[in-house]
This record gives structure tokens, sequence and C-alpha cells, in this order.
């Protein structure tokens, strides 16, 4: 895998991270997440940086990155690659739109592919954590995408998949709550107040993903277990709610599915 060469940000030597804060799911950390949200127009630095720590963070919590292999699908201008970086790891990001990846300063980052998370432009088995934070609800075929993120994965390694719940109160995105009246009522409704379509189209750019299809499709798979499944944003304590069907689709927000691939599971493919 290799960069585009447009970007210069240096990757740090492995083994140079911050040694990994516990990460806690309280409700101050929710609140702060959510603060810096409302943030997100006005100042995205203060917010893909804010959710970035917290992902890696969170991830950390569920294995080491010193020196592992991650890939970030839809990783954008890469926030998270950096984070991952700084913590040890050797990451590239996998993302199709160039406007994307140069969000931030007007570079690709110089370790970022363009490709799909559909067809994943990296070796079955070749990495030892796939990540994508809230990618799965802006592809037509979110299982596909699934099924890309644990082929890319060897054996033992792990799936980080998070992603917008439909029917959660910004299952919509900018066009929400219109959503909960369809989603392309709400976006035609957007594009008739604003005189541009949304950024997220339903059935263009995306897509009414929920947490019971997810679920399903990790059941039916034979070669990954699931390590944790949590509302991503939420405190600790409302972990619960991703048993209760109706209500976490609403509440839950966020669904982040942690899976481990088998150690028995076959890589080629
Ligand atoms: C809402 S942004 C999420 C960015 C970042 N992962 C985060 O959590 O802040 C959605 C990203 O998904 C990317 N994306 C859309 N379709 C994709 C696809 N088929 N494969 C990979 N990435 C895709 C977009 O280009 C965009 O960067």
């Amino acid at each position: 895998m290799s960069g585009d060469g447009s970007g210069a940000r240096p990757e740090p030597p492995p083994g140079t991270g911050a040694p990994a804060a516990p990460f806690r799911a309280t409700l101050a950390r929710s609140a702060a997440l959510f603060a810096a949200f409302r943030a997100e127009q006005t100042d995205p630095d203060r917010f893909y940086g804010a959710l970035a720590r917290d992902t890696v963070a969170q991830l950390r919590s569920y294995t080491a990155l010193d020196r592992a292999v991650v890939v970030d699908v839809g990783g954008g201008p890469g926030y998270f690659a950096d984070e991952l970086r700084a913590a040890g790891a050797r990451c590239v990001c996998v993302d199709p739109d160039p406007a994307e990846l140069r969000l931030r300063d007007g570079r690709a980052p110089d370790t970022a592919i363009m490709g799909s998370a559909l067809r994943l432009p990296v070796r079955s088995g070749s990495v030892d954590v796939c990540l994508s934070s809230n990618v799965l609800e802006h592809v037509p075929e979110p299982a596909a995408m699934a099924a890309e993120m644990v082929r890319a994965t060897r054996p033992g390694g792990l799936v980080y998949l998070s992603y917008t719940l439909w029917l959660s109160p910004w299952g919509g995105h900018e066009t929400s709550p219109w959503h909960y009246l369809g989603g392309r009522y709400a976006a035609e409704r957007f594009a008739r107040r604003n005189g541009r379509r949304p950024k997220n189209d339903f059935g263009r750019t995306m897509f009414a993903v929920s947490a019971a299809r997810m679920l399903r499709w990790v059941r039916a798979r034979s070669d990954v277990e699931a390590v944790d499944v949590v509302p991503r944003y939420l405190p600790r304590w409302m972990k619960p709610v991703v048993r209760i069907p109706l209500l976490r689709e609403i509440v839950a927000w966020n669904l982040l599915l942690v899976l481990r691939k088998r150690t028995d599971a076959p890589t080629a493919g």
C-alpha cells in the first residue's frame, strides 16, 4: 500500500505513541463529545480531533495499537489516521473522494489511498485492525462493506465498525429530523429550502441502515465473533439498550460493532 505523495504529514516512528489512557464511557465523556459535535460546522478541527482521540482511546481498550497495521476505511482527511499513528500504529486511510481527502488543509494525506470500502485495495488477511467510523450509512451495500473489512483483516485481528443508525435523531444527518417522514422527502425538503442538494442525499450518498440488519449480519457470519456491541457515544450504563429491538434504533444513536476474526477463518479470497 503506498501513498499518493501529495501530502507531507510525517509518520512518527512506531512505539512513540503516548501511553494508553484508560478509556471510560462516562456521562461527562458523552457530554464533551456532543458539545464538540455542535461545533462541527464552525470548528471541524475541534470536533474531528476530539472524535478521533476518543475513538483511538476506545479502540485501545480492545487491542494494542503499537506497530499494528490499521486501515481506516472512509477516513476522509485523516484525523483518525493521525491519532492512530500517534498511538504507534501504521495506518493507511482508504477513501474514494478526493475532496474529502483534501478537506483539512487542501492536501490529501500522504498515507491515503483512493479506493472504495466496497472493494478495498488491500490484500486479504493483511491488516491487524480494520476501522471505519460513520461510513457504513454512506454505501449502498452495507453488508458488502462489512464483509470487505472482515476479508482485509488477519485471523485474530479486529474490525471496528461504527455507523449512525437511520432511526436515530441524527439518522438523516443535515436533513434530520425530517428523515422520520422519509429519506426522500427529507432530501427534497432540504433542496427546496437551501437551493442545493444535501451532501448526505438519501438514496445517493446516504442510506438507511438499522441495528437489526447489521446484528443479523454478524450472527450469520461464521468467521467473526462479536467482542462488543455498544452505543458508541453513550455512557457505559446505557449499553443494555442495544439488546432492546426498536428502542435501540432510536436511542443508541450510533452503533459500534467490535468484531474479532476467528483464528481458524480462511484468509484467501
Ligand atoms: C461522514 S464522513 C466520515 C469521516 C470519518 N470516518 C469520521 O468518522 O469522521 C464519511 C466518509 O465516507 C467516505 N465514503 C463514502 N463512500 C465511501 C466508500 N464507498 N468507500 C469508502 N469511503 C466512502 C466519504 O468520502 C467520507 O470521507
